[in-house]
C-alpha cells in the first residue's frame, strides 16, 4: 500500500542546449547583489563562466564572487561562505557547478543568518530552519547528485570525520536550475561515471524497500533501465548528446523526491558510503560503488522478492527452471557486470581505505531503518571488509 504523503516540488527547470538564456527571466525576481559560487575552475576553462558573468552584468547584477567550492564542501568553507554573504547583503546565490557547488550554495543559503552554529544547528542536532533563508539557483555542470531539485545539501567535517547531510524542505530547494547537456562534456570520465553511479544507487536505495505493489517501483524500473541503456552509450562516445541528456534528466528524477513517495526507503549504502568519503574524500558515487555489491548480496535473503523483480525486470534475466535465490543473484551479477564495464571502483582500498579505519567507518555510518535489513555496527564492518 501506498503510505500517506504531502507533495510538492517547487524548482522551476530549464532544461536543453539554450537552457541558459532563461536566466535573464530568472534574476528579474530578485535584488541586485548575487553571489556567484562555483569550484575550482572547470567552468573557466569551459566558458560557461564568462557566459554567466556576461548575463549578471548584462542584467545589472553586482556580482560578489565565492570560488573554491571543493568536492565534498567542507564546514570551514561554509563558514567562509556566510561571512562573505553577511558583509554583502546577498539576494540570489547562484550556484555554477556540480553536486558539491549546488549543495553548498543550500548549506550556504540556511546558515548565513542562522544564531546558532549551522553545522551543530542542521547536521548534528537535525533542527529545522528557523530564520531568513537567501534563495538559490543553479547552473549545473554535473550529473548525479539530483542536488538541481531537492533539498539535500551534505557537508563534511574533516576534524570530526564526519560527512553528512541534510535534507531540508521545500522553501530550501533552488528556485530554478538550469540543466545544458552540453555543459556536462568536458566532466572527465571518472567523474561521468561516477555521477552514472550515483544515479543508480539513488534509484535502488529507494527501490530496496517495502515489498507492496507500488507505482513507483514501476517508474524507477523505467529509468534504471534508460539510465543502463544511456550510460554504455555515453561512454563510448561522452558527446552524444542524446545519452548525455537522457542522463541527465534520470539523475533529477532519481532524487527530486518524487518516487519515494510512499515509501520508505534505504539509504544504507549512503551513509556506509558518505562515512568512507569522510576518512578519503573520495569522488562520492565511487565510494557507493566500492561498497555496493557486499551491502547488496549481504541484505538480499531479506528482500528476496524485490532481489528477484530486480532481475527479471531491470536485468532481463530468465528466471525459467531458477530458484527466487538464484535468479536474484544473477541480477546482483549483470548490476555487477555492468559496474566493471563502464569502469566503477569496485573496491574501496583503492580509494584509500586502510583496516585501521574501518572501525572508525563503521562507528561514522548512520543506521537506517527502512530497508529490508536493520545493519548493526559489526554487519557494516563485515560489508566494510568485503568491499576492501
Ligand atoms: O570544482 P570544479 O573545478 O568545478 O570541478 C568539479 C569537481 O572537481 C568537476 N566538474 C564539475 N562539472 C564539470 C567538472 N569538470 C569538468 N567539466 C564540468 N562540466 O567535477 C568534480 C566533482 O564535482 P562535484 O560537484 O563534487 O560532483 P557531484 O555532482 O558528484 O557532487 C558531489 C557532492 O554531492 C553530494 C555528495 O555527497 C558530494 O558532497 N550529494 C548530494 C546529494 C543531494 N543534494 O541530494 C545527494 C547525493 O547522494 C550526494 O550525497
Ligand atoms: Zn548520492
Amino acid at each position: 500500500m501506498l503510505g500517506n504523503f504531502t507533495y510538492c516540488n517547487p524548482t522551476r527547470i530549464h532544461f536543453g542546449k539554450d537552457s541558459l538564456k532563461h536566466l535573464v527571466d530568472e534574476l528579474a525576481s530578485y535584488g541586485k547583489n548575487v553571489l556567484l559560487t562555483y569550484g575550482g575552475g572547470s567552468i573557466k576553462k569551459s566558458g560557461i563562466y564568462d557566459e554567466v558573468v556576461k548575463i549578471l552584468t548584462d542584467c545589472g547584477k553586482n556580482i560578489i564572487e565565492l570560488s573554491g567550492v571543493m568536492p565534498n564542501p567542507t564546514v570551514d568553507k561554509l563558514y567562509e561562505g556566510c561571512k562573505l554573504a553577511r558583509e554583502n547583503n546577498i539576494d540570489l546565490i547562484l550556484a555554477v557547478g556540480g553536486g558539491s557547488v549546488c549543495d553548498y550554495a543550500k548549506a550556504l543559503s540556511v546558515s548565513v543568518y542562522c544564531k546558532d552554529d549551522p553545522w551543530e544547528k542542521y547536521y548534528l542536532r537535525m533542527e529545522d530552519v528557523d530564520n531568513k533563508i537567501i534563495p538559490v539557483g543553479c547552473v549545473l555542470t554535473m550529473v548525479g547528485t539530483g542536488s538541481e531539485m531537492n533539498g539535500g545539501a551534505v557537508i563534511t567535517n574533516h576534524e570530526a570525520k564526519l560527512k553528512i547531510g541534510h535534507v531540508f524542505g521545500e522553501n530550501v530547494f533552488p528556485k530554478f536550475s538550469i540543466m545544458n547537456p552540453v555543459y556536462t562534456f568536458t566532466l572527465p570520465v571518472y567523474q561521468m561515471t561516477s555521477g552514472f553511479y550515483d544515479i543508480m544507487n539513488h534509484i535502488t536505495e529507494q527501490y530496496f524497500s517495502d515489498s507492496d505493489d507500488c507505482t513507483s517501483d514501476y517508474v524507477m524500473e523505467g529509468l534504471m533501465k534508460s539510465l543502463i541503456h544511456s550510460s554504455r552509450i555515453a561512454v563510448e562516445n561522452p558527446e552524444d548528446y542524446e545519452a548525455r541528456s537522457n542522463i541527465m534528466w534520470i539523475a533529477t528524477w532519481a532524487l527530486n523526491t518524487m518516487v519515494a513517495k510512499g515509501k520508505t526507503t534505504d539509504w544504507m549504502v549512503h551513509m556506509i558510503g558518505q562515512s568512507v568519503g569522510a576518512y578519503t574524500d573520495a569522488t562520492h558515487g565511487m565510494t557507493l560503488s566500492a561498497v555496493s555489491m557486499a551491502y547488496y548480496r549481504h541484505i538480499m535473503p531479506y528482500g528476496l522478492e524485490k532481489f528477484r523483480r530486480f532481475a527479471v525486470n531491470v536485468w532481463g534475466v530468465d528466471p525459467d527452471g531458477k530458484t527466487e535465490e538464484e535468479t536474484a543473484s544473477e541480477g546482483l551479477c549483470a548490476m555487477e557486470s555492468w559496474m566493471k564495464e563502464i569502469g566503477l571502483v569496485m573496491n574501496i582500498s583503492e580509494l584509500g581505505v586502510t583496516e585501521d579505519m574501518l572501525d572508525g567507518i563503521a562507528d561514522g555510518s548512520f543506521i537506517c531503518d527502512g530497508g529490508y535489513k536493520t545493519l548493526n555496527h559489526e554487519e557494516i564492518v563485515e560489508i566494510l571488509k568485503e568491499s576492501m
